[in-house]
């Protein structure tokens, strides 16, 4: 193993979304694979990477706040490396540099194949240290041959496809993560079985459009039914898939096989077809509804969750009333509700200056909402009290003698047990809900059996 003598220690803190989850574990993989050690809090390493967000602006300053408070540690060991990596490094750049004259790298998604010789690349002497950018796209890059470096357990994250193609023009990945680019199928398949070695038995297929997957000739419904079949998979689950792409061979693919989780992400961003179409969602209200309506005629049991925005520029009072209307409509199991935020560099940034929502009319909008979809989830949360479903035990539980798990619907149980159970998938019934949440009781019998 290669040894670098000034800094063998890394520590990766990661913001966002799943797919940089999965970007960090790659970072500390490839980094692993140099020899340098992983470490688990920033006070005992040589070098920190701040693996970030651009979505929203407050992702965005949450993560200046840490940097500013990673600076701190630098007084104590000036030798100390901090890189800013992801999606807000690529968006800034130098300006990142600039700003933050502590930082010493920032390096975009699509650049991580060049971490290790980035960061040899920077002097040992912090006088002598010049900051570098690593911001170039790789249209070819997907990471192939570089394993992540996973936590233990039977859950794995497996990016599929990275970068994206769509333009919503409320958003910045497309600027950040440059275009789509898909792994090939042998090598996803290859994958899982190496995780299915390791213990895995849960997988999510990640993707910024992830069933717009296509390569060498291989869709996603063919792909999904291959890793679904893949021996020892037992829960496949994946995110986040575009409306546009449910089709009725991925309907098919999820209720024929017995791995497919009962379980849909489905972003419909709004109920209201002028801004649907204003964000360059490609489709509408109506077309949603009948995709959801295909889902849930397969898969009766399914459960749904989504994203919404509210107050993107020129949403009128009564557009928004139309998002209600959606949510009451299809009456989702979860929903992830955003105000709308201006992110430079995107088509939305050039609307009429006066289309722009003041805060307190978006943050009114977004309370409502949240009260909606928060009652919704209770009432269905509450006609599912009583049933046995199938928990995979992901943690501890907040209180001490609790346990944490998922049901294949995704949604979160906690109850009565040791840490021993970690990683077993058990018999639980569903005894009480706070609304979000379920309490429940192990249930003997055998998990293969489990029924409603
Ligand atoms: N402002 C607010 N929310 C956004 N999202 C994406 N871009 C923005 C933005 N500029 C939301 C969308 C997306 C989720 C991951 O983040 O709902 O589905």
């Amino acid at each position: 193993m290669l040894q670098n003598a000034s800094a063998k220690r890394v520590y990766v803190e990661t913001y966002g979304c799943q797919m940089n989850v999965s970007d960090g574990e790659l970072m500390e993989g490839i980094l692993a694979a140099r020899g340098y050690t992983i470490v688990e809090n920033p006070e005992e390493a040589d070098v920190v990477l701040v693996n970030t967000c651009a979505i929203r602006e407050h992702a965005e300053r949450r993560v200046l706040g840490r940097v500013s408070q990673l600076n701190g540690l630098k007084r104590e060991n000036p030798d100390l490396v901090i890189g800013v990596t992801g999606c807000m490094a690529q968006r800034m750049g130098d300006d990142l540099l600039e700003k933050a004259p502590f930082v010493d790298l920032v390096m975009g998604p699509d650049s991580y194949r060049s971490l290790p010789q980035a960061i040899r690349g920077l002097d040992d002497k912090p006088q002598e240290r010049k900051q570098l950018a690593v911001l170039a796209f790789h249209s070819e890059e997907n990471y192939k041959g570089l394993e992540q470096r996973r936590s233990e357990g039977p859950s794995a994250w497996l990016p599929i496809q990275r970068g994206c193609n769509h333009r919503c023009t409320f958003c910045i990945v497309p600027y950040v993560r440059g275009p789509e680019k898909n792994r090939g199928p042998r090598d996803i398949v290859e994958e899982v079985r190496g995780l299915v070695k390791d213990g895995v038995s849960e997988l999510t297929l990640l993707g910024q459009t992830v069933n717009s997957y296509s390569s060498e000739g291989i869709d996603f419904p063919d792909l999904l039914r291959e890793v679904a079949r893949v021996h020892g998979i037992r829960r496949v689950r994946f995110t986040s898939p575009h409306p546009i792409d449910v089709t009725p061979r991925l309907v098919e693919v999820m209720a024929a096989e017995d791995a497919v989780c009962e379980q849909l992400h489905l972003p419909a961003q709004s109920g209201n077809n002028r801004t649907l179409r204003r964000m360059l969602r490609r489709y509408t209200v109506e077309q949603l509804l009948e995709k959801i309506e295909m889902v849930r005629d397969a898969i009766p049991d399914i459960a749904l969750s989504t994203d919404i925005i509210v107050a993107f520029p020129g949403e009128t009072e009564d557009e928004f009333q139309d998002t209600l209307e959606l949510m009451h409509t299809v009456r989702f199991d979860d929903a992830f509700t955003y105000k709308y935020s201006l992110r430079e560099g995107t088509p939305a940034t050039r609307l009429p200056e006066e289309d722009f929502i003041p805060p307190d009319e978006a943050q009114a909008r977004l309370e409502q909402l949240i009260d909606v979809s928060r009652r919704i989830q209770a009432e269905i949360n509450q006609d599912e009290v009583g049933r046995i479903e199938e928990v995979l035990i992901e943690k501890c539980g907040r209180h001490k003698g609790q346990v944490l798990g998922r049901t294949r619907r995704n949604k979160v149980v906690v109850f009565d047990g040791d840490p021993t159970l970690i990683g077993e998938y058990r018999r639980i019934q569903l005894e009480r809900t706070t609304g979000a949440t379920f309490i429940g009781a192990e249930r003997l019998g055998s998990v293969g059996a489990v029924g409603v």
